[in-house]
């Protein structure tokens, strides 16, 4: 009985992270030997499937062998070294790789997920008082959410095991309704608006037709879709559709959604989103568009909709939300 000696061992030497110590009075600790892929094995030789991937090797499983090589590889070569006013071939070669992947520019490294929410808490905060507007500096968190147990984590973090000892030191910023379906309270409706000069109007009325807790509102050029799509749009049935004609051109329209974007009285007391299609020829002018959305901190982030033919890529408008909406 080897896991007896480790358990006893264990109780009267180590704190275990986000635990109550009190619970391993009744509930046993596992003491582990060794891991191999999704297993892992107690000292007994008892043989656990380690279905949390014991959080961090959710991708490559336990005793990889091809990371092991390049781990002993390195520390054979150089163990650590420092990265201010040092640098070495490890880092810069990971470097090259994830901005060419991601298309970021320059890499900066943390030591954790915790670290990496203070980083971009940090770099956020950073970036608007460099640019002139030093007083934005709160942030909108979801509710239950988790970004880490450092106090600008739990800043942005809604999970009161980890909170509510420390409530004197963390910030207060704004918590929002999680997009969690589960969660979704029956009054709540979420307004869809988009510009179309045919299909993408098509598809997104298409995508959100008869949604209880939507309503889709989009506006086409008259006479500037063609009569098909003009049917596809105004014909539906539905009651959660509404379609306005507009006289001027796409641009006009497309320029109308954006100034209601920007009406604070307008989208203060409404779940307000708007909705654009995803075709690989819009990439770059979209990327373009919703980096001005956020820079000009109108969105809070992004979500993906199937529509079917189209994926529609929906901003997520400041504190409110709209994934619990879709029920899709
Ligand atoms: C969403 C999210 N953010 C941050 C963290 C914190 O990561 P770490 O424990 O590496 O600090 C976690 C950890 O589970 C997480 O799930």
């Amino acid at each position: 009985m080897k896991n007896h000696k480790y358990i006893k061992r264990s109780l009267k030497s180590v704190w275990h992270p986000c635990t109550q110590m009190k619970h391993h009075e009744n509930l046993p600790l596992i003491p582990i030997e060794k891991g191999r892929g999704v297993w892992l094995y107690d000292f007994d030789g008892k043989k656990y499937l380690d279905v949390t991937s014991s959080w961090w090797v959710n991708l490559f499983g336990h005793n990889n062998k091809i990371i092991k090589k390049y781990i002993a590889r390195q520390l054979n070569t150089l163990e650590h070294s420092m990265l201010a006013g040092l640098t070495h071939s490890p880092v810069i070669e990971l470097s090259e790789k994830l901005s060419k992947l991601t298309k970021l520019g320059h890499c900066s490294y943390g030591s954790d997920g915790a670290n990496a929410v203070e980083i971009a808490l940090k770099m956020s905060s950073h970036y608007w008082s460099q640019t002139g507007f030093p007083l934005k500096n709160k942030y909108i968190y979801l509710e239950n959410s988790y970004h880490g147990e450092t106090l600008g984590a739990l800043a942005v973090t809604d999970v009161p095991i980890f909170r509510t000892h420390y409530g004197a030191l963390i910030k207060n910023y704004i918590k929002t309704d999680s997009p969690d379906l589960r969660l979704k309270k029956n009054n709540q409706s979420l307004v869809v608006i988009g510009a179309t000069s045919g299909d993408t109007g098509s598809a997104a009325i298409h995508a959100f037709q008869n949604l209880k807790n939507i309503k889709i509102c989009i506006l086409h050029p008259h006479k500037g879709t063609s009569q098909f799509q003009r049917k596809q749009m105004t014909t539906t049935g539905s009651d959660n559709v509404f379609n306005i004609a507009l006289e001027g051109s796409f641009d006009d329209c497309q320029s109308i959604v954006k100034r209601a974007f920007n009406d604070i009285d307008l989208t203060k007391n409404q779940s307000f989103t708007a909705v654009n299609s995803i075709n690989w020829f819009r990439i770059l002018p979209q990327t373009i568009y919703y980096a001005w959305a956020l820079s000009n901190n109108n969105f809070s982030s992004f979500l993906c909709i199937d529509g079917g033919y189209n994926k529609f890529v929906v901003p997520q408008w400041h504190n409110k939300h709209c994934a619990q909406y879709c029920g899709k």
